[in-house]
């Protein structure tokens, strides 16, 4: 599924690579109107691949959610990323690389990081380590800051995508800032709809919540997100117990991205509720909520699981918050293991909006 990475050819397009993302980002010209939605097959991903080697947007799946992908060396490409999802340019951006051995290249793992990477990639792990001296990684997806986050996707169309690009692809969750994560391409396109060059459709996200983070810096690491892969199987593999700053401020100067009112749907959201009332729409774990009258009642898990629960959760508050309802009540949910990070996507939706 590999396309060869001609430097010549890359170079000899970078100036139309640079045109294609400056449009993108001013949503002016053909190609930025136009989002193809297509399902992902050798055919389409080698065209993304040529895509993003131009400098443009190309939306692909991974175990997690949808990334919104760009060449992460590029400054062009990843300003573009930053104009589609009107995003903050001061939260950087996450390489995904097709390996270990690519990834190292550009980030300086120790010990422990490189322990973490050997068990859990390819997989839902994002590792904050410190940018080597040679980084590739354009300095805007950084977000001018010295370390660099890296994972390696266990998706296979993103993987070939990476292979195809032939170079690592800065790829944030591909929705608008603030709002739902996507687990759906039909999720991005409704985001991101004539904003990006193409999306590939492979079906819904086996995961269904972002990576875990967990910055490798020097020191102690320390957990930034919640994610698939737990607290307790991290500490499993390391031996030692690591710091959670995974609830921390927005404004903890770590992880810039953590914005508390994250995942911002438009109704309202009554956690941990234990019956639901009249007008509101349930968001259920268990069926504790199918008592009550409500507008609209979507089970996460009705068997009580939290991989079913996690892979539902953005799908069904995205459904949810379509009724125009506006309350979404939503029902308690275990807090150990993969409800740890659920629960913590449920507060940061309750949370306050930012101005
Ligand atoms: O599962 C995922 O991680 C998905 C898929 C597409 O890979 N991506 C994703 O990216 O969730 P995004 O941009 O929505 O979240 C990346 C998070 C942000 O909160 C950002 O602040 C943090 O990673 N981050 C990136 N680089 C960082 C760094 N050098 N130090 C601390 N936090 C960093
Ligand atoms: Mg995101």
């Amino acid at each position: 599924m590999r396309v060869g990475a001609d430097s010549s050819a890359s170079k000899s397009s970078d100036k139309q690579g640079q045109r294609n993302a400056r449009r993108d980002g001013e949503m002016s010209g053909d190609q930025a109107r136009r989002t193809r939605l297509v399902p992902a097959n050798n055919d389409t991903i080698a065209e993304a691949g040529a895509i993003l080697r131009a400098g443009g947007l190309v939306a692909m799946p991974t175990e997690t959610v949808y990334g919104l992908a760009a060449d992460a060396t590029s400054d062009s490409a990843v300003a573009a990323i930053y104009a589609a999802k009107q995003r903050p340019s001061f939260n950087p951006l996450i390489a995904h690389f097709a390996n270990l051995i690519s990834a190292r290249r550009e980030g300086e793992f120790g010990d422990a990081a490189l322990a973490l990477a050997k068990t859990f990639w390819p997989g839902p792990l994002t590792l904050v380590v410190p940018a080597s001296p040679t980084c590739r990684v354009s300095l805007l997806a950084r977000a001018g800051l010295d370390s660099l986050a890296l994972r390696v996707p266990a998706h296979p169309v993103a993987r070939a995508l990476i292979e195809a690009a032939g170079s690592p692809l800065a790829a944030p969750s591909a929705n608008r800032s603030g709002a739902i994560s996507p687990t759906l391409a039909s999720h991005v396109l409704a985001d991101l709809d004539g904003r990006i060059a193409m999306i590939l459709d492979a079906g819904p996200c086996r995961v269904g919540l972002e990576s875990t983070i967990l910055a490798c810096l020097d020191g102690a690491p320390r957990l930034l997100r919640r994610g698939a892969i737990t607290r307790e199987q991290l500490e499993q593999r390391l031996g030692f117990s690591i710091a959670d700053d995974s609830l921390g401020s927005e404004a903890a100067p770590l992880a810039p991205g953590r914005l508390l009112s994250h995942y911002a749907p438009r109704a309202r959201l009554r956690l941990d509720a234990p019956r639901v009332e009249a007008g509101e729409a349930a968001l259920d774990f268990g069926g504790v909520l199918a008592q009550g009258a409500c507008l609209k009642r979507l089970d996460l898990s009705p068997r009580r699981d939290l991989a079913e629960a996690a892979a539902n959760l953005f799908a069904f508050l995205r459904d949810l918050d379509a009724t125009g309802v506006a309350t979404i009540a939503v029902a308690p949910v275990p807090a150990h293991g993969l409800g740890a990070a659920i629960l913590d996507r449920l507060r940061r939706a309750a949370a306050p909006r930012a101005p």
